[in-house]
């Protein structure tokens, strides 16, 4: 018999099906922005009623992979990894757009670098005080 070759051959990758009872997960949303911004972010996200949440300072590079500076005699520095603000935050599942929404209206200057937003699924969330799991316990 004739062998398939590696593009024909069917996939024995057990891609994930999805879980019904997974449909509705907390979401945790990742936010890097630039330092400049955070207090407005942080302002719009606490008016909109989203108050915990962590801050990390981070470097970092997107597609134009940092800045380049120019000197008096044309040399040129390259800085690579630029300092940008890591937000991130975990909410329910049917807010998760509006926090996308309210960070991206707070962060943007409509320059290169203004950021990006990551959002992934969250299986549980545990407050330590009274041991609660779940939405209830964000
Ligand atoms: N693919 C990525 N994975 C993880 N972090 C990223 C990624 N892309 C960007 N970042 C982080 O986000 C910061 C800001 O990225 P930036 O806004 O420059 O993205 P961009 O894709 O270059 O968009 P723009 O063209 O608007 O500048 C980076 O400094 C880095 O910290
Ligand atoms: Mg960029």
């Amino acid at each position: 018999m004739k062998k398939r070759s590696a593009s024909t051959r069917p996939s024995t990758v057990k891609w994930p099906t999805v879980n019904p009872e997974k449909v509705n997960v907390m979401k945790k949303i990742e936010a890097i922005i630039r330092p400049e911004r955070l207090e407005r972010v942080k302002e719009a996200l606490t008016a909109a009623g989203f108050v915990g949440l962590n801050v990390v300072n981070v470097t970092g590079r997107g597609t134009q992979r940092g800045v380049t500076y120019e000197g008096r005699a044309g040399e040129r520095f390259v800085v690579d990894m630029l300092p940008k603000v890591k937000l991130e935050l975990v909410v329910k599942d049917a807010d998760a757009k509006r926090v996308v929404d309210i960070i991206v209206q707070a962060a943007r200057t409509g320059n290169v670098g203004d950021g990006k937003i990551f959002v992934s699924p969250v299986e549980d969330v545990t407050r330590v005080r009274t041991g609660e799991h779940g939405e209830q316990a964000l």
